[in-house]
């Protein structure tokens, strides 16, 4: 059992990542902070209090963050070709049965890693502003954190957003290239291998036949997201699990092969938002994943989301 703060900008496959992580024994979510991203910070905030209604969890708590970047600038797109306007692809959610806490996000994964030091692992799926906010406030803190495990970057190949850069980095590159150089243990889990990880279409269908009111949310939820992808021309097969994979190495590394590496993000020019990693040059700051047993992932992945289990 590990604490975990999960660090999220919800986001469709965000929701997946959350309900994958409050359905699995192993995680013991302390606390969900937000961020800007997919969606602006007040709708990430709510899409994440919708969804924790949705799967009765209102004992974790909710607490808000960045509304702008780690340099202060202001948070421009959101992803709605991708997400909807909503975030969560349109998809309707009654309003939250209550609001976020007063703490803000960065002071809560102080307090929370300064209160168990070195147990707490940060999961962060969005960008890495709460992160780089919570170290310049707490320069002891990646001493303290147990491990970052990041949704973010494409170290060996093309990027989402850019041709070389990926969303979660590229939404804020000084906040993550801060981050990875702050000397704290961390986990890249890039599109090197969350594109190989494909939620197909058969898994709506059954979702719908389970009806509850969880899998009918998934299954409109991730048509969206399917329809985004083949009509933006990324896949016909169905989505990528970004997020979910990220929850997935926490539960079991040996879903994917990682390399040490040194890894630095872009700042200017076309490769703005670039991570780009070298494995032969010292010291390696990150343990990037560049290999996956997808199908293994995707079945565990699908036994967990909807189905609350207690064994493994
Ligand atoms: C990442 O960007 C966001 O749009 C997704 O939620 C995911 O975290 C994929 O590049
Ligand atoms: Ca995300």
């Amino acid at each position: 059992m590990s604490y975990v703060i999960l660090d999220v900008d919800t986001g469709i496959d965000d929701a997946l990542a959350i309900a994958y992580a409050a359905h699995s024994p192993e995680v013991n979510i302390l606390g969900i902070t937000t961020t800007f991203g997919n969606a602006t910070v007040k709708e990430t905030t709510r899409n994440t209090l919708q969804v924790l209604d949705l799967l009765e969890a209102d004992n974790i708590p909710v607490m808000a963050g960045a509304d702008k970047t780690f340099m202060g600038d202001e948070h421009r797109e959101k992803s709605t070709w991708i997400h909807g306007e909503n975030g969560i692809g349109d998809v309707w959610l009654p309003q939250p049965q209550r609001g976020a806490s007063q703490m803000e996000a960065h002071e809560y994964i102080i307090s929370k890693v300064r209160e168990y030091p070195h147990q707490v692992t940060i999961v962060t799926v969005a960008n890495q502003t709460n992160l780089a906010a919570a170290i310049q406030q707490d320069q002891e803190l990646p001493k303290l954190v147990r491990e970052v495990v990041v949704m973010g970057g494409a170290v060996t190949v093309p990027g989402n957003i850019t041709p070389y850069a990926e969303a979660n980095i590229y939404t804020d590159p000084e906040a993550a290239n801060y981050v990875f150089q702050s000397g704290t243990p961390i986990t890249l889990v890039g599109l090197d291998v969350t594109m190989k990880t494909l939620l197909k279409r058969n898994c709506l269908d059954d979702w719908r036949q389970t009806n509850t009111d969880l899998s009918l949310f998934l299954a409109d939820m991730c048509d969206f997201y399917m329809e985004a992808y083949r009509g933006n021309q990324i896949s016909s097969e169905g989505c990528a699990l970004h997020d979910p994979l990220t929850v997935g190495v926490l539960i079991d590394p040996s879903f994917v092969q990682a390399v040490p590496m040194h890894v630095e993000v872009e700042t200017t020019g076309e490769n703005r938002g670039q991570t780009v990693g070298d494995k032969n040059q010292p010291p390696s700051n990150i343990k990037v994943c560049t290999d996956i047993e997808s199908d293994r992932f995707v079945s565990h992945f699908l036994k967990r989301v909807v189905h609350t289990v207690t064994t493994i």
